[in-house]
């Protein structure tokens, strides 16, 4: 039924005349719709299907970046609720990392153990419900060989307590090893520890290594997890979106809403605070207005927020599933409402033109190497 009336709202949009009104019930529509296999995407070339939007879950329990580094009850109260909401409303895609809410930042609880945390108390009340959870090995320069990858693995597993997960990931380029680590990875798919395997921060030619190499173990590189928005499109202009496109490697992108300061939160009299601020200082807020301004008019012109466009615009661009962080339900609800309809591919035009008048922040250095 819900999926029945999502193709009416998709065939009606076609028409300009009631564009207006039928992108309204698309967006009501789309927190029902997204829970159908239909709305989910296979990740590259691998058997797994997520849903076209995931949710990051670094400040869940992150005392070194985000939450000005305290973490308490109220915070965590918030992150169960953004976790709850998510899955209600259809999103049931969870990206964590052994190294979020590290044990060497002072109050810091382990992301990968406050998810599982969740999925636990989630499944006592909801048995049948289904998560993917994607997490991370940190290519620590300490680690030697391939074996390091799985008892890492086997390390957060026991933190998420869950048998398997549905995504291991390299987090970032080692500084050697790398070859053994993409073995590591291959020998967790061959133990049935990962249904699928990707990279992270990785360059063209990384990932096209990566990807040669474990095709010759019969392998897919099912994801690269990279920094990708509309103010910071390095990915397009470096080859790894041309790359991930032709070898049939999704993109995952990172900070997409440029961790808040696309979505008109933050003002050049508001700013963020803590590190985020070093960042998106008050002219780079000012630069951004002009954008800003824009995707604010485009969304209300379809019933929704500077958030959901921004999102909109990544998945508009195939073969890219974003990952958000949600800090609660509001957060969480709001991401969901980014999926389940789409912009024209005059405004996706539009936005990319007017968000390259806008100098690009620094990104993760690793990407480069
Ligand atoms: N592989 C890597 O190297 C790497 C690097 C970075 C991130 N990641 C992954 O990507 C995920 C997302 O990236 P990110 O957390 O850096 O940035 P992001 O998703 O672009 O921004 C998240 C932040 O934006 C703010 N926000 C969220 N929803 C909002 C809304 N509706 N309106 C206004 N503000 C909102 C929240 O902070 P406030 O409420 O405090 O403003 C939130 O913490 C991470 O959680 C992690 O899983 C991976």
């Amino acid at each position: 039924m819900a999926l029945q009336v999502t193709g009416a709202s998709f065939s009606l949009l076609r028409n300009s005349r009631t564009r207006r009104s039928i992108r309204a019930v698309a967006s009501e529509e789309s927190v029902t719709i997204q829970t159908g296999g239909e709305d989910k995407v296979k990740l590259g070339g691998s058997d797994l299907k997520v849903t076209k939007l995931g949710i990051g879950a670094w400040s869940w329990g992150d005392t070194s970046y985000w939450n000005n580094f305290e973490w308490d009850d109220r915070k965590l109260k918030a992150a169960k609720t953004a976790f709850d909401t998510s899955i209600d409303s259809g999103i049931t895609f969870f990206d964590t990392a052994e190294v979020y809410g590290s044990k060497f930042s002072f109050g810091a609880v382990n992301s990968e153990t406050l998810l599982g945390r969740f999925i636990k108390e989630r499944k006592q009340k909801d048995p049948g419900v289904e998560v993917a959870v994607a997490t991370k090995f940190a290519a620590l320069p300490w680690r030697l060989g391939r074996g390091s990858v799985i008892s890492a693995l086997k390390d957060s597993l026991d933190r998420l307590n869950l048998s398997s997960v549905e995504l291991y990931q390299l987090h970032w380029p080692g500084l050697w090893q790398n070859e053994d680590y993409i073995d590591g990875l291959a020998d967790a798919v061959e133990q049935g520890l990962v249904k699928a395997v990707g990279v992270s921060n990785y360059s063209e030619k990384r990932l096209r290594a990566a990807y040669k190499q474990l095709k010759s173990r019969g392998i897919p590189l099912a994801s690269n997890q990279v920094n990708y928005s509309l103010i910071y499109r390095l990915p397009e202009e470096n080859g790894v979106k041309a790359t991930c496109d032709e070898l049939g490697i999704t993109l995952i992108a990172y900070s997409p809403i440029a961790q808040g300061a696309l979505t008109g939160k933050y003002t050049p009299t508001n700013p963020p605070t803590g590190p985020r601020g070093r960042i998106y200082t008050p002219e780079f807020l000012t630069e951004l207005q002009p954008l800003v301004n824009r995707i604010k008019d485009i969304g209300q012109s379809y019933n929704k927020t500077p958030t959901q466009v921004v999102l909109n615009w990544l998945v508009s661009q195939e073969n890219v599933v974003p990952i958000p962080g949600a800090k609660n339900a509001e957060q969480a609800k709001e991401f969901a409402g980014a999926i389940g309809w789409k912009l024209t591919n005059d405004e996706i035009a539009e936005l990319r033109s007017l968000a390259s008048k806008t100098k690009p922040v620094m990104g993760f250095p690793v990407e480069k190497l």
